[in-house]
């Protein structure tokens, strides 16, 4: 196959990267599009390093064996543990999603005072704080771990009351420190938005780094004249390692598309 052609891997522990899918769809609707979401071992967010490393290039194995010309990372939690290990091995380009989200915040911030949440692994890895202090060292980063949301978002659980009151309770304390941009540095907290929006108020600004990402692939494409010339018809492709039902309903919700056609496969077996 000619590799232009070939699709776009997109890798994410469940349904949260399908925010960064959907921007890719949009910007860039003449690709074809691989997904892998690790659905039998989401949550990545309170695992190890070597454990997130390890499903992580098992993930991306299994992507490369469905000839991708290209991987994103639409995962905080793996972009934060092992993108550079990932970027080193793997064939192909790789790309994360921090630097994008990064660069997003310091353009959105008037104040200089950004807060990020994420999993406890995307906070207590510090990689944010570090991307936004080398684009401008003189803004003040605040960040909170969020463990339940992605729980939530797999659960679909997106604007109920339980969604609501444990948004109060994670994100009342940056509110208090007068932040005016948010972070949203996990994949599935888009999903939550509407809630998100709700506790913080209209004067904060949601930094989703889903468009940027998607900004980023296109520059990837074009830099390396790996941009899909045929026009239209693309083709989308998905794979789950567990519970295809629930991915297919909060994704279809989500996306506004079929999820179709799914597969289920297990990441261990397939990248032997
Ligand atoms: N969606 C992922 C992220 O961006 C991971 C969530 C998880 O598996 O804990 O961090």
């Amino acid at each position: 196959m000619e590799v232009r052609e070939k699709p776009i891997g997109i890798f994410d522990s469940g349904v949260g990267g399908l925010t960064v899918a959907k921007e890719i769809m949009r910007l860039l609707p003449d690709e074809n599009i691989v997904y892998f979401g690790d659905t039998a071992r989401v949550p990545y967010g309170s695992k190890s390093k070597e454990t997130i490393t390890r499903f992580a290039f098992e993930g991306v194995r299994f992507l490369m064996k469905q000839d991708v010309k290209m991987i994103v990372i639409a995962c905080n939690t793996v972009s934060a543990t092992c993108l550079e290990e990932l970027q080193r091995e793997i064939p192909v380009p790789v790309i994360g999603v921090i630097e994008p989200g990064a660069r997003a915040a310091v353009k959105a911030t008037e104040n200089g005072l950004i807060g990020v949440i994420g999993t406890e692994r995307t906070v207590n890895s510090g990689a944010y704080i570090r991307a936004i202090e080398s684009l401008n060292g003189g803004v003040k980063v605040f960040s909170k771990a969020c463990p339940l949301f992605v729980p939530l978002v797999e659960e679909g659980w997106l604007d109920n009351e339980v969604a609501y009151f444990a948004a109060r309770i994670y994100l009342e304390p940056l509110k208090k420190e007068g932040i005016d941009t948010l972070v949203l540095g996990c994949t599935h907290y888009p999903l939550l938005k509407p809630t998100l929006k709700k506790v913080m108020g209209d004067k904060v600004f949601l930094v989703d780094s889903a468009l940027e990402t998607a900004r980023e692939v296109e520059k990837i494409l074009c830099e390396k004249s790996l941009k899909r010339t045929k026009e239209g018809d693309p083709t989308y492709r998905f794979f789950v390692s567990d519970n295809p039902d629930k991915f297919i309903k909060v994704g279809e919700r989500f996306l506004k598309r079929p999820i179709d056609p799914i597969s289920v496969i297990d990441p261990e077996i397939e990248t032997l």
